[in-house]
């Protein structure tokens, strides 16, 4: 892959950023949480502090495409920045080609034009005609093949930011883990977290499969699971069930009505809603992360959503209260960390959802491929 870190003159040079602002917002339409936004500041520095006249393109909103101007008011506390509304007609825009040595543009919202999504390639020719580099620093959205992360550096060299790079050296240990490694997977949707069960029973010495994705589990053997989550699809369990390294809660936290209670997976009622990992479950983890020296986790362990987020907040407790070394991620995860203000007490917190998963899956991003080629 080629990185930002190689390139040796970058005075008077546009380069086109894409990193991902794609951050929550609070009610006063302000960034909610700033950590996505902290981890692309060394990337941003790097090239303010090298000359570049750096123009940062982003998306912002996952359903509904949203204007970045909140992110913008956020930036331009830690340094100077012009925000170019859209539309925006290219680099004979005065806000671009006036820029100077060490200037810093943020664009508005990519998504504000179809052809992001769509891959175009008019759209993608457009955004390269900006600049004379690419500097990918936009992990959590390199699973994407828009036009922005695939299309791009097509037409002008690509290369990995610091944020990008840190990510897939950090990931990357997990697939050369040192052992006893313990896996922690959960959530809801058990169509993309199967194939990282099957992909790394082999690597681990214990997987700890909570959330919803338990609930798949507990069928396959015949148990009730009353009207909790589970995902409908014709999964392939039979070589999983059994597997000494696959570990269940052995107790779960239920609602039953206005109810609730916590019960082995044995007990459940058919109105049962299973909603956390119990205490005892936690115990469990707590003694096999002890014995390990790498635990990777991603999900929660109880629908955090909805307030069940007990399981989940003591677990995050317990990895940062070890010395194991820990790399986590995923949405429900960091909310979990954040709650606790416990992002640093981790080796490493990986900004991407989607793209975690995907890259564990897969050790291949399209993002990846991209600046390989
Ligand atoms: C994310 O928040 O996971 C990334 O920014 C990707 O966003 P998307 O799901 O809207 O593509």
């Amino acid at each position: 892959m080629r990185k930002i870190t190689d390139l040796k003159d970058l005075r008077g040079k546009r380069v086109l950023l894409r990193a991902d602002f794609n951050v929550p917002i609070n009610n006063n339409g302000e960034v909610e949480d700033i950590f996505r936004i902290e981890k692309t500041l060394p990337t941003i520095n790097f090239l303010r502090e090298a000359g570049a006249k750096t123009i940062i393109v982003s998306h912002f909103g996952s359903k509904e495409s949203k204007s970045l101007k909140p992110v913008y008011l956020y930036l331009e506390k830690n340094f100077p920045v012009t925000f170019l509304e859209h539309p925006y007609s290219g680099a004979n825009d005065p806000e671009l080609s006036q820029m100077s040595n060490g200037d810093v543009v943020l664009l508005e919202n990519l998504r504000f034009n179809d052809g992001e999504k769509n891959n175009d390639e008019k759209f993608a020719k457009f955004l390269a005609s900006l600049a004379d580099i690419y500097v990918n620093d936009a992990f959590s959205a390199s699973h994407r093949e828009h036009a922005s992360i695939v299309g791009v550096p097509k037409h002008i060299s690509g290369y990995a930011g610091i944020l990008f790079i840190e990510e897939v050296d950090n990931l990357s240990k997990a697939f050369h883990p040192t052992r006893p490694f313990l896996f922690v997977l959960g959530g809801a949707k058990f169509d993309t977290k199967l194939p990282l069960i099957k992909k790394f029973i082999p690597l681990v010495d214990n997987i700890f499969v909570g959330g919803a994705l338990a609930n798949n589990f507990f069928k396959e053997t015949g148990k009730s699971v009353g009207r909790s989550l589970v995902s409908e699809g014709d999964f392939d369990l039979k070589e999983l069930i059994g597997n000494k390294k696959i570990i269940l809660p052995t107790d779960v936290v239920v609602k039953n009505g206005e109810e609730i209670s916590t019960k082995t997976p044995d007990q459940i009622l058919p109105e049962d809603f299973i909603w956390d990992a119990g205490e005892k479950s936690i115990d469990e983890i707590k003694k096999i992360l002890f014995e390990s020296k790498f635990v990777l986790w991603n999900g929660p362990l109880g629908n955090f959503e909805i307030g069940f987020k007990q399981g989940t907040l003591n677990l995050a407790k317990i990895i940062a209260e070890s010395d194991v070394e820990s790399i986590v991620g995923g949405g429900d995860t960091l909310a979990a960390i954040k709650e606790l203000g416990l992002y640093n007490k981790f080796s490493f917190v990986s900004t991407g959802g989607g793209a975690m998963l995907d890259f564990l899956a897969n050790e291949m991003l399209p993002g990846i491929e991209v600046l390989n080629s």
